[in-house]
């Protein structure tokens, strides 16, 4: 009898899933993108998880790893001499890096980071320009990522040809898990963001008295990259933080956390939008533009657009 296969042997690397799938340019990138989430994967584990003592560009309290994931990725775009430019969630200003590199890439190092101390799953978050990113659309990204460390460790990628989710491997190898995710029109759960903007707000009363009706089940931690990355594993599903009284264009932000996603969501058969129009078309004008977000299940997202009708 032969011996059995070891188990690596008919794995697929994220690398080898790039080669028909990305230019060399711009699957080494992913590749150095990939390699900074692992040491952002064992930082989590080994790094305190206390505040750092400063605040970000949005008067945010940071935390300690938000910082150290923040340098970890600098130094792999850096040491990637690919990348021209960079703007993070926790940076004020563009960060010029490589002046004839071909590629911004924008990232949010660490969403969801004051759930570190409870454990839950947090993420990182990156997208890929072609050039300058002010005055560009989401849609005109080349290519777009997250990471999420959960009790696993996933990268779900999108290079323009489907949306695609790798496990990272005890030898920290990223391995291809599922190909092509996929998100129906109609959504049997929800994830409401900025809820106490309901206080005020009786179109978001009314939205959730209807998804109650329609039996639909709340799915909602805290952290948009585990609760839009339940929508993409599901296959349906929706997530909004629209704007309210304290944050009139809600919180999250356009550049480094809805544009990401918008992309991801579209090539998986989604859609996202502000309430008025798609985020995929929605021109990039500041680094610090945040706007009101719905993405998830088509049906749902168009259902949630005519309710809250004002964004
Ligand atoms: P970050 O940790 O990068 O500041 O982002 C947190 C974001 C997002 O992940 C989440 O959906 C939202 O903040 C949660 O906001 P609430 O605390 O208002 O629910
Ligand atoms: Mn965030
Ligand atoms: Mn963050």
């Amino acid at each position: 009898m032969d011996a059995p296969m070891p188990p690596s042997a008919s794995r697929i690397s994220l690398n080898k899933h790039l080669f028909e799938r990305a230019p060399d340019r711009l699957r080494h990138l992913i590749l150095d993108i990939a390699r900074a989430a692992k040491y952002i994967h064992y930082a989590i584990r080994t790094t305190e998880a206390g505040l750092a003592g400063s605040r970000n560009q949005f008067g945010e309290e940071q935390v300690k790893l938000d910082v150290l994931s923040n340098a970890i990725i600098e130094q792999h775009l850096r040491e990637s001499r690919l990348v021209a430019r960079y703007i993070s969630e926790e940076q004020k200003d563009v960060v010029e890096l490589s002046p004839e590199a071909p590629y911004s890439v924008v990232f949010d190092p660490l969403d969801g980071s004051s759930l570190v101390d409870v454990n839950f799953a947090i993420g990182s978050i990156f997208g890929v320009y072609e050039g300058e990113v002010i005055g560009k659309k989401p849609r005109e990204q080349v290519a777009a990522l997250y990471v999420i460390y959960g009790p696993r460790t996933v990268l779900v990628c999108s290079s323009g040809h489907g949306t695609h989710e790798f496990i990272l491997n005890d030898v920290g190898e990223f391995i291809l898990l599922r190909e092509h995710l996929g998100i129906g029109d109609a959504a049997k759960v929800f994830a409401p963001g900025n809820l106490h903007a309901m206080v005020e707000d009786a179109p978001y009363r009314s939205l959730l008295e209807a998804w109650l009706q329609d039996n639909m089940s709340l799915r909602y931690s805290g952290c948009m990259v585990a609760d839009v990355h339940h929508i993409l594993s599901k296959g349906q599903g929706v997530f909004l933080y629209p704007g309210g009284p304290t944050y009139p264009e809600g919180k999250l932000r356009h550049v480094f956390e809805c544009g990401p996603f918008a992309y991801l969501v579209d090539q998986a058969g989604g859609s996202s939008s502000d309430g008025a129009q798609s985020i995929l078309e929605k021109e990039i004008t500041a680094i610090d533009q945040r706007t009101p977000f719905i993405i998830g299940s088509k049906k749902e997202v168009e259902r949630v657009c005519s309710f809250l009708g004002r964004v």
